[in-house]
């Protein structure tokens, strides 16, 4: 199995002053030294993985002091990685300085909304502040690589991390990936704001078979360089230094070894340059996975592989040295490891000022400031996505005489900062019952019950809410997942809210007190049982440090939604995976399921519940009105390598200012390769006063027509192709063009 021949990747020239650092430090190492910079260990504050180790600092400083450790993970403390920056650059033999690692997935002590509900604000440039804001109070507290953003596309809504992506499209995924590559790293890594970002986890882990986390990915190449590998390569062309394998298996191979993804497509047809890191102990599970018969050929696979960075199995570090003594593994391949590493911690600045990220004051007065309190209650508003509001039952007066407030994350501040946020505080998050209390009038009452526990199926609780409710004008019932259930390792198989809840809403139903559904959630639920039985139905994700302000704003109107969908909310589990850009199949069926109950239709349909999601992608309702025009073309032929413009006019019209996500599609009808009924090519994020109109533009070019042929080279083909203009997936206004042949 282990292979020998030797890394053909460029050694780098002395030219410049950071190859002659690198050059220069490589020539002085021993082989043990060289795999110390390819260990990354996790520290002693928190574990996310499975490896459980004894809190035990000086186990850290005497690896560090031995060379043994490139870097330490999920630790935080600008005097606690100064201490252990000051070992490894004053007690170690070359003194090469540490870099401190992190998940700093939605915000580190100001916690922002989840990945997911960010990416349904279709914001970028709030996307990007946020993440500016990430860095900023990370770096303060000593930290210099976010292993973020994850950018997997997620098609099943069982799987947990759907909430850390951006969800099932590989344009917005492209989009959200470079907004928040570019709020990690800023213009200049060895600021001392920024740090560096980690594209994770290459490749396909957001398609785990069944959405069983962690289960095997098998997928033809097309759809894989179609659907999953856009955004991984845009994060990349964004300027992101590293990136992160994925525990999965893709067609086989285990991704840590797998040459095709790391040497073929990231290293070669991509040219990345940067540091490649293993996700948790992802190199020794190649043993579990079966590919590899032990733990040395693991490391040596990896490695060869292109894996820089092993993250916690210890395979480098145990078994490299003794490969390469045996003349079993070529030392070039470390050379390789160790120039990328070396490279990182030169572009961090790290060899300049070793604690550069280290410093105290920044630490004191950076982190949680009310300006970034406010950036993440701005951040989260434009999070929510309003489904459903019957009779405008929203936005609601600041008046009413009672309001009960239902729901077992009515007043639970312990679930608001969601999952993957270690560095959250539990007491600092607005609770939803302190935004509704904030918001409200003095002379308001609040009627306030919990009505359901959101790990059991008691029902005590859910008489006193009733009688609540029959009490109250309004119900606000604050239902969904708690933070546990999704992120890592946090798959579903039934997508409803857990619990009674959905008996609870029942319940509070029959009183007949109108009620506006809030879902907290980390996935696409299946809610189909409450489109009748409530008015308003808001989706909140999980928000974070300013939950509760951020839901009162939208629910009492200081702020008007403008959230759309960035994936299907579907009828049924037994839907998913579902996704807009779906193929049409030979036998398509759009018509009514009900007509078709009693004789057999030989078409893509199910017996017993619609093709169609409840809400599609990209939808999402405001409380101002928009109306779309037919779409105009600069010109119904578009000639291979000319644009063509495709425009709509846009009219609010209703009397309150609004925000709408003008969304634009594509469907080529004939192509050597079947195409997607739609594909998102391009969104402007637009702002209209009352009564305004304006008229929305999009270039269309032969790249948005592209795709991987039949022969898989990628291009256009020449034919008719509909453009569609419109407020989501399936509601636009639409036209057609061709390509011509030339
Ligand atoms: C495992 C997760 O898959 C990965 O995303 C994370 O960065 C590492 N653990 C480190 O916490």
């Amino acid at each position: 199995m282990l292979g020998m021949g030797s890394c053909e990747q460029e050694k780098g020239g002395s030219s410049n002053p950071r190859e002659e650092k690198v050059e220069f430090l490589l020539s002085q190492m021993t082989i043990e030294e060289k795999v110390g910079q390819l260990n990354f260990q996790v520290g002693d504050l928190f574990h996310t993985g499975p490896t459980v180790r004894t809190s035990n600092s000086d186990k850290f400083d005497e690896g560090i002091r031995k060379g043994e450790i490139t870097g330490l993970f999920n630790i935080h403390g600008a005097a606690y990685t100064r201490r252990l920056q000051d070992i490894a650059v004053k007690e170690s033999r070359l003194g090469i300085p540490l870099i401190f690692g992190a998940d700093v997935i939605h915000g580190f002590k100001t916690v922002f909304p989840i990945p997911l509900a960010s990416a349904a604000s279709w914001d970028l440039e709030a996307i990007e502040q946020a993440e500016r804001v990430a860095a900023i109070e990370s770096t303060a507290a000593g930290i210099n690589l976010n292993f973020a953003p994850m950018v997997d596309i997620a098609r099943d809504a069982r799987w947990g991390r759907v909430a850390e992506s951006a969800g099932e499209d590989p344009y917005l995924g492209s989009q959200v990936a470079i907004a928040r590559v570019k709020g990690f790293q800023g213009n200049d890594l060895s600021d001392t704001t920024t740090l560096a970002a980690c594209i994770k986890h290459f490749a396909a882990y957001g398609a785990p078979e069944g959405g069983r986390e962690y289960n095997t990915v098998d997928m033809s190449e097309r759809r894989l360089r179609e659907t999953y590998l856009p955004p991984y390569k845009a994060g990349i062309d964004a300027g992101a230094a590293t990136v992160m394998t994925s525990f999965n298996e893709l067609n086989g191979i285990p991704v840590s070894g797998n040459f095709f993804l790391m040497r073929e497509i990231l290293r070669g047809e991509w040219g990345f340059k940067g540091a490649v890191v293993s996700d948790w102990q992802s190199i020794s599970e190649m043993v579990v996975h079966g590919n590899v018969a032990n733990d040395a050929e693991a490391a040596s696979l990896a490695l060869r592989a292109g894996v820089d960075l092993d993250m916690m199995a210890d395979g480098y570090i145990d078994h490299i040295p003794a490969l390469v003594a045996a003349g079993e593994l070529d030392v070039s391949y470390v050379d390789e490891a160790v120039r990328n590493v070396l490279r990182l911690k030169y572009d961090l600045g790290l060899f300049e000022d070793p604690y550069r990220y280290c410093d105290t004051v920044r630490e004191q007065t950076e982190i949680r400031s009310d300006q970034h309190l406010a950036i993440a209650r701005d951040v989260a508003r434009k999070s929510i996505v309003l489904l459903q509001n019957e009779d405008d039952l929203l936005p609601l007066a600041k008046d009413y005489k009672s309001i009960a407030v239902i729901g077992p994350l009515a007043d639970n501040q312990a679930d608001m900062n969601g999952s993957w946020s270690f560095f959250g505080e539990p007491q600092h998050p607005v609770t939803f019952i302190e935004g509704v209390q904030e918001a409200v009038g003095p002379t308001t009452q609040i009627l306030h019950a919990q009505g359901a526990n959101l790990y059991d199926n008691e029902e005590d609780l859910m008489e006193e809410a009733v009688a609540l409710a029959k009490q109250a004008e309004v119900a606000l019932l604050f239902v969904g997942e708690p933070a546990i259930m999704n992120g890592e390792a946090a798959s579903r198989s039934n997508i409803k809210l857990p619990g009674v809840q959905e008996k609870l809403v029942e319940e509070v139903a029959k009183t007949g007190t109108p009620i506006v559904l809030v879902v907290q959630c980390g996935r696409a639920l299946d809610l189909s049982a409450f489109r009748e039985k409530v008015s308003a139905i808001v989706v909140v994700w999980t928000l974070g440090s300013e939950a509760g302000h951020a839901a009162a704003d939208v629910l009492f109107g200081d702020h008007n939604p403008s959230g759309k969908l960035p994936v299907s909310f579907p009828r049924s589990v037994g839907q998913v995976p579902l996704y807009y850009s779906q193929k049409q199949t030979g036998r398509p069926y759009d018509g009514d399921y009900n007509e078709a109950k009693t004789t057999r239709v030989y078409l893509s349909k199910y017996y017993d519940i619609e093709n169609t999601p409840l809400w599609p992608f990209g939808y999402g309702l405001s409380y101002s009105n928009f109306e779309y025009s037919d779409i105009r073309l600069s010109a119904h032929e578009m000639s291979p390598g000319e644009k063509i413009s495709a425009s709509v006019e846009v009219t609010n019209t209703s009397d309150r200012d609004g925000v709408e996500v003008v969304q634009m599609y594509i469907r080529d009808y004939v192509g050597s390769v079947t195409r997607p009924v739609s594909e998102l090519k391009g969104f402007q994020k637009v702002l209209l006063k009352a009564g305004e109109t304006k008229e929305i533009r999009f270039e269309v070019g032969e790249e948005d027509l592209a795709f991987y042929r039949a022969d898989m080279s990628f291009g256009a083909e020449p034919g008719l192709f509909r453009v569609m203009i419109g407020t989501s997936s399936s509601d636009y206004k639409a036209a057609e063009f061709s390509l011509s042949k030339e």
